[in-house]
């Protein structure tokens, strides 16, 4: 007995002896570039408000692209949680609910918003995934689907950090996060707008508004005004391990998002600082 658990306490291990705060001794190992885990992968982020909220006028045009965009490319398709989670903000923030209570609430509102998605796409075999399951077996529904659908909110529910009262990693940041983990050949944001403008082209100062092809994630750190997606992004694409670029893209405009998926510049590109290790 004395002699497996010594053999166990023995263990080689490079990162066995030593402290993993320090950079210097864990490069080695650490600073490996990840593999990809589904290289051929597309990750579409349906917008909650900008999309789904609009019903069928926005959801079955876009549904009918996604229809059409199979046979090319092998989906993840992950919605927004829209108006639903902004009333609960609001209801909840009233009650004094902590964030990581928000956080889990406006999860299951961007999951309902994958059911209606997934239902329409059912005849194609779509269907909708939870995230454990989208974490340990996407590669065997994409083997028999050619897209599945789940929640772009990330599921830090009860661990969101407290930093402000509303949580701060939402749907974009969760789509980043799971499109980079997975090592997917892009994502494409599709919202109601060409992409991201100077100012809100649908504010008060919408006539000052011209539209940015393209930019660097560092610099809408610096940018004042609103985005159309959350700020939490602009962090993880600092530290992105495989997402060179992703694009936003107004989906209420038949045809962009499949051009988006071929390749295309029709929306805004937003370059991440990808890590080369
Ligand atoms: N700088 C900006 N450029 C473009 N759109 C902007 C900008 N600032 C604000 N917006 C607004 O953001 C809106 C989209 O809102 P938002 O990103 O909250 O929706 P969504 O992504 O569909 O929601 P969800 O997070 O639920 O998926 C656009 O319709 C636009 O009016
Ligand atoms: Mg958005």
């Amino acid at each position: 007995m004395a002699e497996i658990s010594n053999t166990i306490k023995h263990v080689a291990s490079p990162l066995a002896r030593q402290t993993l705060q320090d950079s210097d001794l864990t490069r080695p190992v650490a600073g490996v570039r990840p593999i990809r885990l589904l290289p051929w992968l597309h990750v579409v982020k349906i917008g909650g408000r900008s999309i789904m909220d609009r019903g069928a006028d926005a959801i079955l045009p876009i549904v009918d692209e996604l229809r059409k965009l199979l046979p090319e490319h092998r989906l993840l398709i992950l919605t927004g949680p829209g108006i639903r989670a902004r009333h609960l903000y609001s209801v909840g923030l009233d009650l004094g609910l902590p964030v990581g209570s928000l956080a889990s609430l406006a999860a299951s509102e961007a999951g309902q918003n994958g059911h209606i998605l997934a239902s329409l796409l059912a005849p194609e075999g779509v269907s909708y995934v939870d995230h454990p399951t989208i974490a340990s077996q996407l590669a065997i529904h994409l083997s028999a689907a050619r897209a599945v659908v789940g929640s772009a909110f990330p599921p830090y529910h009860h661990h969101e950090f407290p930093t402000s009262r509303i949580p701060t990693h939402r749907a974009d940041t969760g789509a980043f996060l799971l499109a980079d983990a997975l090592g997917a050949a892009g994502l494409t944001i599709v919202e109601d707008v060409d992409g991201v403008y100077s100012v809100d082209p649908k504010g008060p100062e919408a006539n000052q508004a011209h539209l940015i092809r393209e930019a660097n994630a560092t610099d809408f750190v610096k940018h004042e005004g609103t985005l159309p997606f959350d700020r939490a992004l602009l962090e993880v694409m600092a530290t992105a391990r495989h997402l060179e670029y992703v694009q936003i893209v107004n989906g209420l405009v038949p045809g962009r998002l499949t051009a988006a998926l071929r390749g295309e510049h029709v929306g805004t590109i937003i370059h991440s600082n990808k890590h080369t290790s």
